[in-house]
């Protein structure tokens, strides 16, 4: 049995204009699926439409707003009219709001959770009723090492991204319990730090935070995208038949020092 083969899946990616999304898509391409990529950046979708046409991949863009019911549902719809049923489901759009609970407004804030959390709330409240129906199904959420490790430097504090990570492994768990019985599995990656439109003009820029992420990072560097694609593929294959409402670090071991 070859585990990675996603022949006759259908992989959908919310969030997939740009970073880990768009590595993703890439490979769920390269695994034979049937890709839908989702963000609002549709040029940029198309874009890599393209990048996977060339490449002999099947995929798909459709123009979505995880803040917005309405751009939710109908983009399932649309997926379903398109590829017929839904497989895998990662959840990978969010946004990192920067600073503390006292100097972010309270838009900031709705806006970090509307996008993190239930953005994340409504695709499972689509989709998994699409996977249901087959009996079948791989979510894959996105928190982030952040959800269990927290920075106390005020330039680097983000109150309203860490509550959201935290509530995505809650959402998972929760949600996991609920539908295994109904041959879904909900798991969570936390990446550590990689390089990414979120990170590159900020942590990636901050020489004290990366002095300080590769001195007590056992792995002494951030991750590689090859190195999280991985877990990715293995949380929506059916090699993690029987792995959910698990939070798994990608981080290079920084969780454990
Ligand atoms: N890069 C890292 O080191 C890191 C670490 C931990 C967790 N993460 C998480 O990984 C995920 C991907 O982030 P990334 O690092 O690739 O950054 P990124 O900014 O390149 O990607 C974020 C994606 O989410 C999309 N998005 C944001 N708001 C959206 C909305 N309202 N509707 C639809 N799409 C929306 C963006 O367009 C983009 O495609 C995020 O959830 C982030 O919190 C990243």
């Amino acid at each position: 049995m070859n585990f990675f083969d996603f022949t006759d899946k259908v992989a959908v990616v919310f969030g997939a204009s740009s970073g880990i999304g768009k590595a993703a898509a890439l490979g769920y391409g390269d695994s034979g699926a049937k890709v839908a990529v989702l963000a609002r950046r549709k040029e940029k979708l198309d874009d890599l439409v393209k990048e996977m046409h060339d490449k002999g991949y099947i995929a798909t863009a459709f123009e979505c707003d995880v803040t917005s019911e309405d751009s939710i549902k109908n983009a399932a719809k649309e997926i379903v009219e398109k590829y017929g049923k839904i497989d895998i489901l990662f959840n990978n759009a969010g946004i990192a709001v920067p600073g503390s609970i006292e100097n972010i407004t309270v838009e900031q804030w709705n806006k970090s959770m509307n996008t993190n959390v239930r953005g994340a709330y409504m695709t499972m409240k689509y989709l998994i009723p699409e996977m249901k129906k087959n009996h079948y199904g791989k979510v894959i959420n996105t928190a982030s090492v952040n959800a269990v490790l927290f920075d106390k430097n005020e330039d680097l504090v983000r109150h309203a991204y860490n509550v959201s990570k935290s509530a995505m492994v809650g959402l998972t768990k929760a949600a996991a319990a609920t539908y295994m019985k109904d041959g879904i599995t909900i798991n969570t990656i936390g990446p550590g730090l990689f390089e990414t439109e979120m990170t590159e003009g900020t942590l990636f820029k901050h020489e004290g935070f990366m002095k300080a992420y590769n001195a007590s990072n056992p792995a002494g560097r951030p991750g590689k995208m090859e190195e999280l694609i991985g877990t990715i593929m293995y949380l929506s294959s059916d090699a993690s038949n029987y792995v959910t409402g698990q939070l798994i670090l990608v981080d290079g071991g920084i969780t454990l020092v």
